[in-house]
């Protein structure tokens, strides 16, 4: 679905109280939720979701971090959905994201980088099916 986009609010952002902020940012930027979790990961679930990064050097630091505390999981609606929500969110590394994006405003690090979303239609069908059963979506 070319209009669907997944994203997860991490938890540095829930832990600093960013949730609503966030969420505020992506709804007025035109996005419809479709489903939305809050939910803590085990380590277990967390290296699921990033396996394609296992053989990075981050994967340990990656794991432990986004089962550190609760995260938002959502999926979100609106054409052009994954490129037009990469655009929202700011490169990976704040430090690089775009003035007004949601990673300028609340992420502190590569690692802590307040959300992810998803790289391609692809990977958003795989990465809401990974969170989401069919009854969970609309
Ligand atoms: P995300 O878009 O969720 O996808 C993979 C994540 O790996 C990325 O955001 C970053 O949080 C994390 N990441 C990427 N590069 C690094 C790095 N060099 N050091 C630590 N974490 C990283």
């Amino acid at each position: 679905m070319s209009n669907r986009t997944f994203t997860m609010i991490k938890p540095d952002a829930t832990s600093k109280g960013y949730t609503g902020a966030i969420l505020d940012q992506i709804i007025k930027a035109g996005f419809s939720v479709k489903a939305m979790k809050w939910i803590k990961l085990s380590e277990e679930q967390a290296g699921l979701f990033y396996n394609i990064h296992r053989e990075r050097p981050f994967f340990g630091e990656l794991v432990t971090f986004m089962s550190s505390g609760p995260i938002v999981a959502a999926i979100l609606e609106k054409d052009n959905a994954v490129a037009d929500f990469r655009t929202l969110i700011g490169a990976t590394n704040p430090a690089q994201a775009a003035e007004g994006t949601i990673r300028k405003n609340f992420a502190s690090s590569i690692g802590e980088n307040a959300v992810h979303g998803s790289d391609s239609n692809e990977n958003a069908t795989l990465e809401g099916d990974f969170f989401f059963s069919k009854l969970e979506h609309f």
